[in-house]
């Protein structure tokens, strides 16, 4: 039988950290007991006054189809968290509130890339982004950071890898996986790049990180002058509210890239989940101290963590100041032989911490990075002490 499926799906990679999941998952199933530290959720309850927002919202009917760029009130409350936390100074005509910050980035590339345009990808970067960019036909540019400079890119970096096939540039920041913040001076100094070259060059800042954050400073690019037509800033409710599958993302954006993300939204899903909306309003309305326990919650595990992963040889590790993963290099073991089993590079190595240790995680290859792999510690601090212990037998 011939394929009957396009190049398009052909040509495009499984999400490798929801495999892994699936992965663990399936070993747990058949009784092993794994510790999986491969997904990117909290792994805390969706706060009450949010879920009491969405109870009233059903109450009151909100249940046929919403604008397609989403509530008014909603993007109001968008633009006053804009305000509140950012500096900025968006429109509801620049908001549009998407199913996830995923199909946010998805409408973006859509509206964005020509085939052949080329997006400049710090690495490490979110999965999501490679596969996406590449769905629009633009071509990933990928701009290799490493644990010594804690996986942050430098504007003469950014400069060389700039042509004048350059169209955007996406990063997050904090970054999943490397739990980098990029500072206001940062920001800065690649934004003076960006505004030097002769080209119009966008940026997407995805920010879904923005409250997970222990740097004690955080800069949307769009606040840094000169910047504020250039950018796409997306972020969500997602992570620092724990709402991962009520699925709502938004982007703040010039109102032209606004409007065509809504034409591309609503020829393929319409309007967000009307009821997650109305949760959404009392969610980004909420004075950011509502997430105070959780966020010194992920401190303390990042703390236990690093602690233990330092005392794990030939393990390198910057010290990540948001999002909840660690990211360190592994490449000491690159050509080693563990218990009979040779080590090539990342994905062996995590596929024999799944095997010897019981714990899932996912190889930095996911993420352009080959020498790293990512710990996810959205989970307790026993669960994480236990894994770290296994990781540490399995590799003496
Ligand atoms: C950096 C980054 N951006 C976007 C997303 C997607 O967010 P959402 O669940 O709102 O689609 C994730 C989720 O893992 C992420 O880590």
């Amino acid at each position: 039988m011939n394929n009957p499926l396009s190049d398009r799906i052909n040509n495009l990679s499984t999400s490798q950290t929801l495999a892994m999941a699936a992965l663990a998952r399936e070993l747990k199933a058949q009784g092993k007991d794994i510790i999986s530290l491969s997904l990117g959720e909290p792994d805390f309850n969706t706060p009450d006054f949010i879920k009491d927002a969405a109870k009233k919202a059903i109450d009151e009917n909100y249940s046929t189809y919403s604008p397609v760029d989403g509530y008014l009130e909603l993007k109001e409350a968008i633009c006053r968290k804009f305000k509140r936390d950012n500096n900025l100074e968006y429109k509801p005509e620049n908001i549009v509130v998407s199913t996830g910050a995923k199909q946010s980035l998805f409408n973006i590339a859509q509206c964005m890339i020509n085939p052949g345009d080329e997006v400049i990808l710090p690495a490490p970067y979110w999965v999501s982004y490679y596969e996406i960019i590449k769905i629009a036909g633009g071509i990933p540019v990928e701009v290799p950071t490493s644990v010594e400079s804690d996986f942050k890119i430098t504007p003469e970096q950014l400069e060389k890898a700039i042509t004048p096939k350059t169209k955007m540039i996406w990063y997050s920041s904090p970054c999943n996986p490397s739990g980098s913040v990029y500072n206001r001076e940062e920001l800065t100094a690649l934004s003076k790049v960006i505004l030097n070259q002769p080209n119009e060059i966008y940026v997407v800042s995805d920010e879904i990180y923005e409250h997970i954050n222990f740097s004690g400073t955080f800069c949307s690019i769009a606040s840094i002058p000169g910047m504020f037509e250039r950018t796409i800033t997306v972020n969500g409710v997602a992570k620092a509210f724990a709402m991962t599958g009520w699925r709502i993302g938004y982007i703040g954006a010039p109102e032209g890239i606004a409007k065509a993300c809504t034409k591309m939204q609503g020829q393929v899903t319409s309007g967000a989940n009307s009821i997650a909306q109305r949760a959404t309003i009392t969610a980004v309305d909420a004075d950011p101290s509502v997430l105070n326990d959780m966020v010194a919650a992920f401190k303390g595990r990042r703390d236990l963590v690093v602690g233990l992963v330092k005392d794990i040889p030939g393990f390198k590790l910057n010290v990540p100041e948001g999002a909840f993963y660690v990211f360190p290099d592994i490449s000491y073991y690159f050509g080693k032989t563990l218990r009979g089993k040779v080590i090539l590079n990342a994905d062996d190595f995590s596929m024999y911490l799944l095997s010897e240790a019981n714990v899932a995680t996912v190889t930095g290859d996911a993420f352009g990075n080959p020498n790293c792999i990512r710990f996810s510690y959205a989970t307790s601090e026993a669960l994480l002490t236990e894994a770290m212990k296994r990781i540490k037998e399995a590799l003496v």
